[in-house]
């Protein structure tokens, strides 16, 4: 079973606090990120430009298919880090579980980027109800998190919690996303191509 390097040993002070201080400017910056896009989709106007992808409905199908994909690939990320933080019971982390955990991880990423582009580009930051402005919240929230969540990754010297912690607000920013956003989509219009 392969430990989270610095996952369980208190820091001493003085390094706890230069740790919290390497967390500020990843911070600022995926503030910085979330606010950007927020401020984008709110004077950008929105095209309504409409895209779609040959057997699919519509582009809001396809959109709720790819937020679907990244949604599931988020839960083998959370699965994936539980195993590797040694956190299921009688389950040994097999060698592969790391790129297992990165390569979910890059493939979720990079099927929401599409997506959040025709959200931004296309229909804007929207508040007309409050599915739809928590959903533009969230959106942007994510970008930023995740943001976070990479500018930290390769820090040493953070406390055990600090990388799980940003890792379960990246994870449950995008299960909000598909919530108000696909989950809608579905349920609103059944679950077709
Ligand atoms: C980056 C910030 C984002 C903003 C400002 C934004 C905004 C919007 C808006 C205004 C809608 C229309 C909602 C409606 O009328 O029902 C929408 C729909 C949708 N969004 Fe986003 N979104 C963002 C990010 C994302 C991300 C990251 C995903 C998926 C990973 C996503 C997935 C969807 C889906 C599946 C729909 C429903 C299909 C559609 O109506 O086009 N959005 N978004």
């Amino acid at each position: 079973m392969t430990a989270h390097p610095g996952a369980s040993a208190p820091l001493p002070p003085a390094r706890a606090a230069s740790g919290a201080a390497k967390l500020v400017v990843p911070c600022l910056i995926g503030a910085l990120v979330a606010l950007t896009l927020g401020i984008y989709g709110r004077l950008h106007h929105p095209t309504g430009i409409a895209i779609n992808i040959a057997g699919f409905s519509s582009p809001g199908s396809v959109k709720s298919w790819l937020a679907t994909g990244a949604a599931v690939l988020a839960l083998v990320q959370v699965g994936s880090a539980l195993v590797m933080y040694g956190k299921v019971p009688r389950v040994t982390a097999p060698s592969w579980i790391g790129d297992l955990h990165k390569w979910s991880g890059r493939i979720a990423f990079l099927l929401t980027v599409p997506v959040a582009i025709h959200c931004l580009y296309a229909l804007g930051f929207q508040h007309y109800s409050t599915r739809v402005l928590l959903h533009s919240l969230f959106g942007c929230a994510f970008f930023g998190a995740f943001t976070v969540k990479m500018l930290i990754l390769p820090k040493q010297g953070l406390r055990g919690w600090v990388l799980p912690l940003v890792g379960a607000v990246v994870f449950a920013l995008l299960i909000a996303i598909w919530l108000t956003s696909a989950y809608w989509f579905f349920s609103t219009f059944g679950i077709k191509r």
